[in-house]
């Protein structure tokens, strides 16, 4: 077997002045090109686990490993999404992209593959528009082309759709997964949204609360790279992470695939 891209080993962690650890002994290992989703009850630590796992926070106990170097800090090799995307309210869609190129230096030689990252994201038309006159979805598109114009080799959100309306997270959840998968990026992504979890990722991470624990590893086998929610397959993985959240009594049958 490869070596894993990412591993997590015995980590834990306990915020300042709080008796109580918000992670504890959460191990697991990601490998390069696969597209993970951690998912739990808000308040789970889905959030403090993504900032460990980036070097934005240093872990209490146990350690990350990004192709077996420890992991200390950030790093252009990775690249985290917020919730509401953090861009430069007087720049362009172009100039908040081509951001990351701006600063090593490169953006002559890189002005065109931020040109086509726009286009993947479909901003090529808005190129030259100031952030401010955007819609919080096509900011949401600025931010992701902006990501990807680093190369990092993972992705990593903290639920980067949720202020954004039904049909535009539909869009971009359908969207960030096919691209990430072209460009051969790992994602990592948590999430308290079901749907989000069984439409862009081959597996998902079920976390416990009180403390925040691994409490079960799904793997989407039968699911499609391209898909989308009404498939009955998808429909079928939901219900196993319902029930592997402890949302339904009874986890799926095969046999339930229209029932679902
Ligand atoms: N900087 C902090 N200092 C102290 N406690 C914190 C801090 N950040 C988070 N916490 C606490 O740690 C726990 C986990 O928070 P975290 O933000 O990781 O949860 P989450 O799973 O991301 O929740 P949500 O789905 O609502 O985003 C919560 O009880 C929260 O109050
Ligand atoms: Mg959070």
């Amino acid at each position: 077997m490869p070596a894993p891209l990412l591993s997590v080993h015995g980590l834990g962690h306990r915020y300042r002045h709080h008796a109580e650890p918000v992670l504890q002994d959460v191990g697991f290992q990601v490998a390069a090109g696969e597209a993970v989703a951690v998912v739990g009850r808000s308040g789970c630590g889905k959030s403090t686990l993504l900032h460990l796992l980036a070097g934005l926070a240093r872990p209490t106990a146990g350690a990350v490993h990004i192709h077996g170097e420890p992991v200390r800090g950030p790093s252009a090799r990775w690249v985290v999404m917020f919730q509401q995307p953090l861009l430069y309210p007087w720049m362009t869609a172009f100039e908040n992209a081509a951001l990351g190129p701006r600063f090593a230096g490169r953006l002559r030689d890189s002005a065109a593959a931020v040109g086509e990252l726009l286009a993947l994201v479909k901003m090529a038309d808005c190129a030259g528009t100031n952030v401010q006159r955007l819609s919080g979805g096509q900011r949401q598109r600025v931010a992701l082309a902006r990501s990807l114009a680093a190369q990092p080799e993972i992705l990593m959100l903290d639920e980067p759709f949720s202020a954004l309306d039904a049909f535009t997270r539909r869009a971009l959840q359908v969207e960030v997964r096919a691209i990430t998968k072209r460009l051969g990026i790992t994602l990592l992504l948590v999430t308290h949204d079901i749907d989000e979890a069984v439409l862009m990722a081959d597996r998902a991470l079920v976390m416990d609360a009180r403390p925040g624990r691994i409490r079960a590893d799904l793997a989407f086998h039968h699911l499609p790279d391209e898909r989308g929610i009404d498939d009955p397959a998808v429909q079928f993985e939901r219900g196993r992470l319902l029930a592997a959240l402890g949302e339904t009594t009874e986890p799926p049958q095969p046999g339930d695939f229209h029932q679902i």
